[in-house]
């Protein structure tokens, strides 16, 4: 008898709790004026290079643009032809990168062809 009597007061305490947060907060107060959080929206600069037509590129585009954006490969320093020859070769045996031997001197023609080029540097960039 005492046991269920203790069920009872427990029960009727959770419905107290429940309801109470329910009394606190009724959907039925809201008013239009409310701030309802809203999503913020940020634009965030996106500073491609421009990859013009070149010799060289459509093997580029093939081989460098799907694990990190032609962007990473732009932003390096300067390197000799050797050095983007060795890079090519780099990415194709140490990450897998999907480059055909045949594609690797017009690759690094096309990178070298494009930092050499001052027009063509990425916006804003030294
Ligand atoms: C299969 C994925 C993959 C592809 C495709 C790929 N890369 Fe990479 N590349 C990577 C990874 C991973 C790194 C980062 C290595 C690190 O953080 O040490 C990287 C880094 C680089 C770097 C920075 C210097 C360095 O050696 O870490 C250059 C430059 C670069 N890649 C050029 C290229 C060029 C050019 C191509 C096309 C021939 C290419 N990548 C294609 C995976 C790839």
């Amino acid at each position: 008898m005492k046991a269920a009597w203790l069920t009872a007061v427990l029960l009727g305490l959770t419905a107290c709790g429940g309801g109470g947060m329910e009394r606190m907060h009724p959907r039925s107060e809201r008013t239009s004026e409310e701030k309802v959080e809203q999503p913020v929206r940020l634009v965030l600069p996106h500073n491609e290079p421009v990859l013009p037509p070149h010799s060289g590129r459509e093997q580029f585009m093939a081989s460098c643009e799907t694990c990190h954006s032609a962007r990473y490969i732009t932003m390096q320093p300067r390197f000799s032809r050797k050095v983007w020859v060795a890079e090519v070769k780099k990415m194709a045996a140490a990450y897998g990168a999907p480059v055909p031997a045949s594609n690797v001197d017009a690759i690094a023609d096309y990178i070298v062809w494009w930092q050499s080029e001052p027009g063509q540097r990425m916006e804003g960039a030294e």
